[in-house]
């Protein structure tokens, strides 16, 4: 059948967009999901998984957008076990040029309890909602979620019926992150050996991180005969994560000699997707993760920097230009103009609009005007930066801030409210806490502080932070980041950016609509 892939190549699923933003608090804006998206497409992902559809009207509009922008990638969107869900799912991917649906039921005894479904009417609704999926769309995905808890017997069974009522593709997940390597391979080697027609359809793993296992059971299932891995960027995902696109990509590439399978990923953008997701999720991305961390080819102690001077392979398995890493450069100074500075984006791979330019040129100005050395990683921070925009109802006009030892912080902020200018001085435990209480001074709010995250940009005492800061009220998230010199105007700066996200999202959803109400497990 066509539909299955050469036996050494394997399909790469990228689920960032679906299983990473369901994270609490990983939530992404339409803009930051359309970029993302078009990224996961360049850089040779095989298919995308936009988001849940039914889950609310803006995953509706991102997944429509998405799937109408793509030019390589198959779009698929998730649906639970029942037909509102998978019509509405058809809606949004239909306008892709390779659309694909996605339905799901748990067919583990505890996720059998939730909706209360013995195994023949689970049978029955499997072979109902698959057959309406294939009769919508030609390309038809069925997962049995917490397969890997799903007894053996009724797995089969249901395995079969879904290939037999049209499913294309057959995902094994590993919901909770139980399986270790040698099971995940047994498993999908047993299912295809034993169920009748699977041979004609791609098996998929789709692995969780609960016991650090996800990179190691989704190659283990390749080699069990999967041809499909499902992953996300940076390992974003509920809990500990899903298994990391990145680090399979990298690991089929790396030691193919003992892993002989291909993707059709150009790793050299990895590095780029990385910082962006990122940025645009608010989740970093620890010193030491595997391929994408800061550390991850850096080389500290005296002994490795040695070795690493005479034979750059005597600790380097791979090439930090096949993830896309270039050297930091410095890179300009308050005379470069704003053709270079276009230039030195496009290199970094940031392609921007005028309007963008303009925007990230002023703030270049001021930075090189205060900082010295402008490194790569500087230009990468103004980009990541949320930056005010005019029609913000929120604006920071100027901050002053006494702090020391000998009592408590004083910030004095002045803002500008829906137009009207105000002002409040207020002490705190620290200049930034002094600082976010003069925001609440001025605009009283409930909004939850669930993150506040500050990191240096830079080697040095002028070295930018960065400072990520996550608000939440009423289920609705919003996260707001900025870059400055001085860390206590970022921390301002984010902070009133998460709040004006959280306005317009709490304007155009209303209070408790938050696309996470809409909970995945819920079978209908
Ligand atoms: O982890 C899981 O089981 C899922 C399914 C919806 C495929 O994400
Ligand atoms: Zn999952």
């Amino acid at each position: 059948m066509t539909n299955v892939p050469e036996q050494d190549r394997v399909l790469i699923f990228d689920t960032t967009l679906r299983d990473g933003e369901q994270s609490p608090g990983a939530t992404m804006t339409h803009d930051e999901k359309l970029e993302i998206a078009g990224l996961l497409d360049e850089m040779g992902v095989d298919i995308i998984e936009a988001g849940f559809p039914i889950a609310s009207e803006g995953d509706f509009k991102a997944v429509s957008e998405i799937a109408a922008n793509s030019r390589n990638s198959v779009i698929c969107g998730l649906a639970r076990a029942n037909l509102t869900d998978i019509d509405r799912c058809w809606e949004a991917v239909k306008h892709a040029a390779q659309p694909r649906i996605h339905t799901f039921i748990g067919t583990s005894p505890l996720h059998r309890a939730i909706p209360n479904l013995t195994m023949d009417e689970m049978a029955g609704k499997i072979h109902e909602t698959v057959s309406h999926a294939r009769n919508l769309c030609d390309n038809v995905q069925w997962s049995p979620m917490d397969a890997t808890r799903t007894e053996w017997e009724y797995l089969c069974r249901v395995v079969e019926i879904a290939i037999k009522a049209g499913a294309t593709t057959i995902n094994i997940p590993d919901t909770v992150g139980y399986t270790a390597p040698e099971e995940s391979a047994s498993l999908i080697r047993r299912l295809i050996e034993t169920v009748p027609g699977a041979d004609d359809v791609i098996f998929a793993t789709h692995c969780h991180n609960d016991l650090g296992m996800a990179t190691a059971n989704a190659l283990a299932a390749v080699a069990g005969g999967a041809r499909q891995i499902e992953c996300t960027v940076n390992g974003l995902g509920e809990r500990a994560g899903n298994t990391a696109l990145e680090e399979v990509v990298m690991a089929l590439k790396v030691r193919h000699d003992i892993l002989p399978w291909t993707t059709g990923v150009d790793t050299t953008k990895i590095m780029h997707i990385s910082r962006r997701v990122s940025t645009v999720s608010g989740f970093p991305v620890q010193y030491n993760k595997a391929i994408v961390g800061k550390n991850a080819f850096a080389h500290e102690s005296g002994i490795h920097q040695d070795g690493m001077l005479k034979n750059a392979e005597t600790f380097e398995i791979m090439r930090p230009e096949d993830v896309g890493l270039t050297a930091s450069n410095l890179v300009m100074g308050k005379h470069s103009g704003r053709a270079a500075l276009r230039d030195k984006l496009k290199q970094l791979g940031h392609e921007v609009g005028d309007n963008q330019l303009k925007d990230i040129f002023v703030r270049f100005k001021e930075l090189a005007d205060r900082k010295k050395e402008v490194y790569d990683e500087d230009i990468i921070a103004l980009v990541g930066t949320t930056a005010d925009q005019t029609d913000d109802r929120l604006q920071i006009v100027s901050l002053k801030v006494l702090c020391g030892t000998g009592g408590p912080a004083e910030a004095t902020l002045e803002m500008e409210i829906d137009g009207k200018e105000a002002i409040a001085t207020e002490h705190g435990d620290g200049p930034v806490d002094a600082t976010f209480k003069a925001v609440r001074a001025l605009y009283p709010n409930e909004a939850r502080l669930q993150l506040y995250q500050v990191h240096a940009v830079t080697e040095g005492t002028d070295a930018q932070a960065t400072v990520s800061v996550r608000l939440e009220e009423d289920g609705v998230i919003a996260t707001g980041q900025s870059a400055d010199t001085d860390t206590v105007v970022a921390s301002a700066r984010a902070y009133v950016n998460a709040l004006n996200r959280l306005l317009v999202r709490r304007e155009k959803t209303g209070p408790g609509t938050d696309a996470r109400e809409v909970s995945y497990k819920d079978v209908s």
